[in-house]
């Protein structure tokens, strides 16, 4: 039987390089060896591009690809695939055809649309969301602005970039005390994995959490501080989509920080979570609309902070594509569901040729 080619894509230049490693052995493992034939592509830390046995471990190991060859994805829509080098000289480079990419990149280029950008023009269908859901879900302001105009309650916030806040901090200051108090979230705009994010708890740590935030990126915002429970919800579909039941992470610090997530293994996971019908039932319903107010495809995780009485649910994000480990949330409150890790990276599979083929019949010009 002919089976199709999937690239499996990880690594990559964010700061979440390490935790895609770990995501994408364990769905290369799941991935339906009698239907497909699975391609491993690593992205090297500086960005450059690698296929061949070896290349996972070396990556892995922190050592240069061996058994490995440089390879770059060929933006030509009648010849969708890879260019992979197979001599020493620069014109020595083979066409080997690609059937679907599936992208294990968190962050950075990965996760933001800039990759799937490139899949748009090489006429490769993919795994996931496409260029608007994963750059608009990226920007933890665009993304709010879009959740408010679907309804959708969102933590109370304030932004601004560097150029506005550069020598008029005590605006902001005041702005953020009148607005928002104190302690408040400072959090660069576009990141993730919790990286420059600070909980300010006076005037003085606003300042030097805005200076910390202001490393990541030019854009800051700054959130109300919510005390609630930190509640999680699994999304899977297109247009139709499905939700998990929904999961509770307790974590080990002050709250879910770069710490908590990588290094201490001490947060709890809590699936599935009973919060009682009627919450988990609105849980899931403003998993949907999130995933649609981004226009969402494949997969995503919501988050969101339930307070302790359960009266309030606040939304936190959207994330396109959540960590995939075994162990992750995303395939456990799956798996917490009845969808095991294996079905799940199969129709996820399935989902991106079906979307792929629904928009590959629209026109790319009107007719002249
Ligand atoms: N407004 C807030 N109130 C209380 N805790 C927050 C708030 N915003 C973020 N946090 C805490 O910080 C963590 C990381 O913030 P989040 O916005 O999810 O960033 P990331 O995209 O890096 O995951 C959350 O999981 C939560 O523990
Ligand atoms: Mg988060």
């Amino acid at each position: 039987m002919n089976r199709n080619k999937v690239a499996v894509i990880f690594g990559g230049q964010s700061g979440e390089h390490v935790v895609s490693l770990r995501s994408a052995a364990s769905i290369m493992e799941a991935i339906d060896s009698d239907h497909y034939e699975v391609m491993p592509v690593g992205i090297t830390r500086d960005g450059i591009w690698w296929t061949g046995p070896d290349i996972w471990l070396s990556l892995w190991e922190k050592r240069s690809p061996r058994e490995a060859s440089r390879t770059v994805l060929l933006a030509d829509p009648t010849r969708p695939g890879l260019l992979v080098k197979s001599g020493s000289s620069m014109d020595e480079w083979q066409y080997q055809p690609l059937d679907i990419a599936f992208p294990v990149l968190h962050g950075t280029y990965g996760e933001d649309g800039s990759i799937q950008g490139l899949f748009e023009m090489s006429g490769i269908p993919y795994v996931g969301s496409g260029v608007l859901a994963s750059s608009t879900a990226m920007d933890k302001v665009v993304m709010k602005y879009l959740f408010m105009q679907y309804g959708l309650p969102v933590a109370p916030f304030v932004c601004f970039y560097r150029w506005q806040w550069d020598g008029r901090e005590e605006y902001w200051q005041e702005l953020v005390d009148q607005e928002l108090g104190f302690p408040c979230f400072v959090k660069p705009a576009n990141l993730g994995s919790s990286v420059g994010i600070t909980k300010a708890g006076s005037v003085a740590e606003l300042m030097a959490a805005v200076t910390e935030a202001l490393l990541y990126d030019e854009k800051i915002i700054v959130e109300e501080y919510i005390a609630g429970r930190e509640i999680e919800c699994a999304v899977l579909g297109d247009i139709e989509a499905e939700t998990s039941r929904p999961g509770e992470i307790i974590p080990c610090n002050d709250f879910y920080d770069y710490r908590a997530k990588y290094i201490d293994d001490r947060s709890d996971l809590i699936i599935p979570v009973e919060l009682g019908s009627e919450i988990e039932e609105s849980i899931k319903s403003y998993s949907i609309t999130a995933f649609q107010a981004v226009e969402a495809s494949g997969l995503a995780r919501v988050d969101f902070f339930v307070t302790p009485d359960s009266r309030k649910i606040i939304i936190n994000e959207i994330n396109t594509m959540p960590g995939f480990t075994s162990i992750s949330m995303y395939p456990k409150m799956w798996a917490a569901s009845g969808v095991g890790y294996s079905e799940l990276v199969n129709r996820l599979l399935e989902i991106a040729v079906n979307r792929f083929k629904r928009r590959r019949t629209l026109l790319v010009a009107p007719p002249e």
